[in-house]
């Protein structure tokens, strides 16, 4: 049995790709750790801030008072459930999350829209076969009623295949300002690749942090417990115990800052003296001096107008935005808008 067949109870790997924690994976760590660490400057890709316990201390950081965007989420999706639910009212609907979700704000809307008895599949996409199976038996546990079908697989093979599938409409979740960590070619590439792979009339809603008053995001990425700092100092660990890295995280500091001219929050990990540290897996050590920063995050805030700007340049027509009641964050509602083919 190849894994392209492979149907577990209420998922499905999509991909031939295995994507668990092989050897693979740990080779293109190590790459990326290589050539991050040997630029003039000196950065490794916010991805890796996710291993076990990253994705632990992130949980954390979103219960914290300075981190307002969950909360402003969890209050628009709270608030603005049954106006989401007008937009699919009339249609079976494959209620599509970017990302093993479920989280308490998946968790808001699924209830919203079961209880408005609309017609819909729940179907997370993740690369992530564990998370996967974790989701899908919390739901199952949560909301046995309602339908759900997890893609273990890239977010844009999944949505290719689901729309190979059926011509059921699409809603695809893009919470929590994830579209923040990308750069703004990025997204853009992105959003394209999204729209690809759905049609014409489908849905998207996508999480955009605002940009606001620079005191209270330098708070929300430098919290006073330390839990964000914590969060990014992780990924010296995760070089120590997956790469046989050498980092003494005493020697080094977390800095969060923004850049007023890209809009972006920029997270660095800064070397509080000149040191060498040796990689075992590389065979390779790198120096350090003092007070040398590795970049290793952005998160990119908007205002409105350029949330506009993006939805156009990349085919999509704005259909509403939600605020929280503070304005800090938009849950933005999004159209694919395709041309009618030319005969
Ligand atoms: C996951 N992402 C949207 C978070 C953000 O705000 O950029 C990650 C994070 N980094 C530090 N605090 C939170």
């Amino acid at each position: 049995m190849t894994r392209l067949d492979k149907m577990a109870s209420h998922y499905k790997v999509i991909n031939e790709t295995d994507y668990s924690d092989s050897f693979g994976e740990r080779d293109a760590f190590a790459l990326d750790v290589l050539v991050g660490l040997s630029e003039t400057q000196k950065a490794i890709p916010s991805k890796y801030l996710y291993d076990a316990r990253g994705s632990e201390l992130f949980r954390d950081i979103t219960r914290l008072p300075e981190y307002y965007p969950t909360n402003c989420e969890l209050e628009i999706l709270e608030n603005r459930g049954s106006a989401l639910a007008d937009f699919v009212a009339d249609k079976a609907f494959n209620l599509v999350e970017l990302g093993a979700g479920f989280g308490r704000k998946t968790q808001i809307l699924i209830r919203r829209f079961a209880e408005s008895g609309l017609d819909f599949r729940y179907v997370p996409i993740d690369i992530s076969e564990s998370a996967m199976a974790g989701l899908v038996n919390q739901l199952n546990g949560d909301h046995p009623s309602v339908e759900c079908e997890g893609l273990v697989s890239d977010y844009f093979n999944g949505l290719k295949w689901l729309n190979n599938r059926d011509d059921r409409l699409n809603f695809v979740l893009f919470l929590g300002s994830s579209i923040g960590n990308f750069s703004h070619s990025e997204s853009r590439v992105f959003l394209r690749n999204m729209w690809n792979c759905l049609n014409h009339g489908d849905l998207v809603l996508i999480g955009f942090d605002l940009k606001k008053d620079i005191e209270l995001l330098l708070h929300a990425y430098n919290d006073k417990q330390g839990v964000t700092a914590a969060f990014n100092l992780n990924l010296l660990d995760r070089i120590n115990s997956e790469l046989g890295g050498h980092f003494d995280k005493a020697k080094f500091r977390h800095f969060g800052t923004y850049d007023v001219n890209s809009g972006g929050m920029e997270s660095y990990i800064v070397s509080l003296e000149r040191q060498t540290v040796y990689i075992d897996m590389i065979g390779r050590s790198f120096t350090f001096r003092p007070w040398e920063p590795i970049h290793t995050e952005y998160s990119y805030k908007y205002l409105i107008a350029e949330i506009e700007d993006l939805a156009a340049e990349t085919g999509f027509s704005v259909a509403t935005h939600y605020f929280d009641s503070r304005r800090y964050f938009a849950d933005s509602v999004w159209r694919v808008d395709k041309p009618r083919p030319s005969r």
